[in-house]
């Protein structure tokens, strides 16, 4: 099934917009709001987290480039925090010019150049985006193409559990596990028990934290 023919733009209720899968009846952010969750799950709970570590270059990798927001608000993360972000992410299914143009996060005029580059920055490469976001977007399958490895942060932003069970497997999660170095982490908007269940059994050490607006928990999983 491709999940890119029938997509529509949607508002969520910070004003920021989100795109509709409607064969499986998914969003690809929350409707409490895309840019909190993606800023309280994959910044705060993922980025700051790791930061303790007190690197100046962080790997991250994500699963699900959609519309380069996490890659955008990622991009402002390591100006704000002087860190270097090497942002690798893979897409299956990437958005259109068309469905790009449409969408719209309140952000600034500075951001919307960092966006544009972001969206129109060729795939397969590594490119500098900004002086510390490098961005290589891969056209790959999680589940059937080799990944490449050495990552310190994992986004893994796929669709949710009961929309795309496949790919909350733990075959998958061991793929991710092999893929990361060692004291590294994964984070994820999902709590289901199943999922950390399948995460533990792939080699992982999982805890729930507390999760974005309108969600209670969420799960994020050492590599130790
Ligand atoms: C929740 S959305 C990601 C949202 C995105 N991170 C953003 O900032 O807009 C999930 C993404 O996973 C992609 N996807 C679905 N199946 C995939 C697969 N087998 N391999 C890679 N990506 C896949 C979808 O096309 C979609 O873009």
């Amino acid at each position: 099934m491709d999940l890119s023919k029938n997509r529509k733009i949607i508002k969520t209720n910070d004003g920021s917009h989100t795109l509709v899968v409607p064969e499986l009846n998914e969003h690809y952010h929350s409707i409490h709001g895309a840019v909190n969750e993606a800023n309280h799950v994959f910044l705060k709970m993922g980025l700051d987290e790791f930061m303790k570590q007190k690197a100046s270059l962080v790997n991250v990798f994500e699963v699900g480039f959609g519309t380069g927001l996490n890659a955008l608000l990622s991009a402002k993360w390591a100006k704000i925090n002087s860190c270097n972000l090497h942002y690798t992410s893979i897409e299956k299914y990437p958005v259109s010019k068309e469905e790009f143009d449409q969408l719209n996060y309140g952000i600034s005029v500075n951001e919307i150049e960092i966006y544009e580059k972001i969206y129109s920055t060729p795939w397969n490469e590594l490119n500098k985006v900004s002086k510390s976001f490098y961005l290589k977007k891969l056209n790959l399958d999680i589940l059937k193409d080799v990944l490449p490895g050495g990552f310190d942060v994992v986004f893994f932003d796929a669709f949710a559990p009961n929309k795309q069970p496949e790919l909350w497997t733990v075959s998958v999660f061991k793929k991710m596990y092999e893929i990361m170095n060692k004291n590294s982490l994964l984070v994820t908007y999902c709590c289901q028990g199943q999922a950390k269940r399948n995460m533990i059994e792939a080699g992982f050490s999982v805890e729930k934290v507390p999760g974005p607006p309108g969600k209670r928990e969420m799960l994020r999983a050492r590599k130790l």
